[in-house]
């Protein structure tokens, strides 16, 4: 993907150079670059034909475990031959020149970590690890079986990702410590995400109530956004980058 080099507001420039306090919620669009693919975005391949809301809930696990189980560990090969990209790198960067920053992020696929990010806070959950779909605790061994899923070594439950699905409550520490940065930032990003989903949607409204700048940045030349956001149209790998730049060098 190629764009001419964004043009920033030099408001958000200047927020981002006098930021005590930044909030970043990311969504997929981040990991786009990276050769991730969005969730609401076509699905490709074998999973065409399967919308990623029928296969992310508890409903779709108990009708057929072993169809999810598979969806998640195509995933999670896609996330295994992954690296992060330039949007990532830059927003490690960005924690590391403001004196606090809260990422929070609603991806499973542990890119921000890898990229240097230190405080990241993960609303989904994270497709690396496997729990047991009956006690809920974080399995790291099992046997192979040649059964899919395979099953808990402790109580014979089947394991699942330790993903949040639809319908299902985020962890609560997780959830909380995000709510409360975002009553107190002074900027807040939103990068990469379609804003559909609650409660992550709810962060950036918390955040402009109390005074924050919220910048949203996204390509979809077609999504609406409030209009006291200050929107950025390009791509976190573009946009990122040029802003640790305008702001810092
Ligand atoms: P979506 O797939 O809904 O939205 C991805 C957003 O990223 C879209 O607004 C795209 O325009 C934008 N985008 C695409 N490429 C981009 C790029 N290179 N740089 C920046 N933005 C880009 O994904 P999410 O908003 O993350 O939840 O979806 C939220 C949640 O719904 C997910 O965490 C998942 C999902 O179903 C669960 O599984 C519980």
């Amino acid at each position: 993907m190629s764009h001419a080099s964004p043009s920033l507001p030099e408001e958000l420039v200047t927020a981002l150079r006098k930021a005590q306090h930044i909030v970043v919620l990311t969504g997929a669009g981040i990991s786009a670059e990276s050769g991730i693919p969005t969730f609401r975005n076509a699905q490709v391949g074998l999973w065409a034909q399967y919308s990623p809301e029928d296969l992310a809930t508890p409903g779709a696990f108990e009708r057929d475990p072993r169809l999810v189980w598979k969806w998640y560990g195509w995933r999670r090969s896609l996330v295994e031959q992954a690296s992060p990209n330039a949007g990532h790198l830059a927003l490690a960067e960005i924690e590391r020149r403001v004196p606090q920053l809260t990422l929070v992020t609603q991806n499973v696929d542990g890119l921000h970590q890898r990229a240097g990010s230190k405080h990241v806070l993960e609303l989904h959950g994270n497709i690396t690890r496997v729990k047991c779909s009956l006690e809920h605790v974080v399995i790291e061994q099992w046997e192979e079986s040649g059964e899919l899923p395979p099953r808990c070594p402790n109580c014979g439950g089947l394991l699942r990702p330790d993903v949040v699905w639809f319908g299902e409550a985020l962890p609560e520490r997780a959830r909380d410590e995000a709510f409360s940065a975002a009553l107190f930032c002074d900027l807040f990003l939103s990068i990469g995400t379609s804003g559909l989903v609650q409660p992550a949607a709810s962060l950036p409204v918390v955040a402009r109530k109390r005074g924050a700048l919220v910048a949203i940045i996204n390509p979809d030349e077609d999504a609406e956004w409030p209009a006291d956001y200050c929107v950025v149209k390009g791509t976190a790998g573009e946009v990122l980058p040029a802003l640790v730049s305008a702001a810092w060098e």
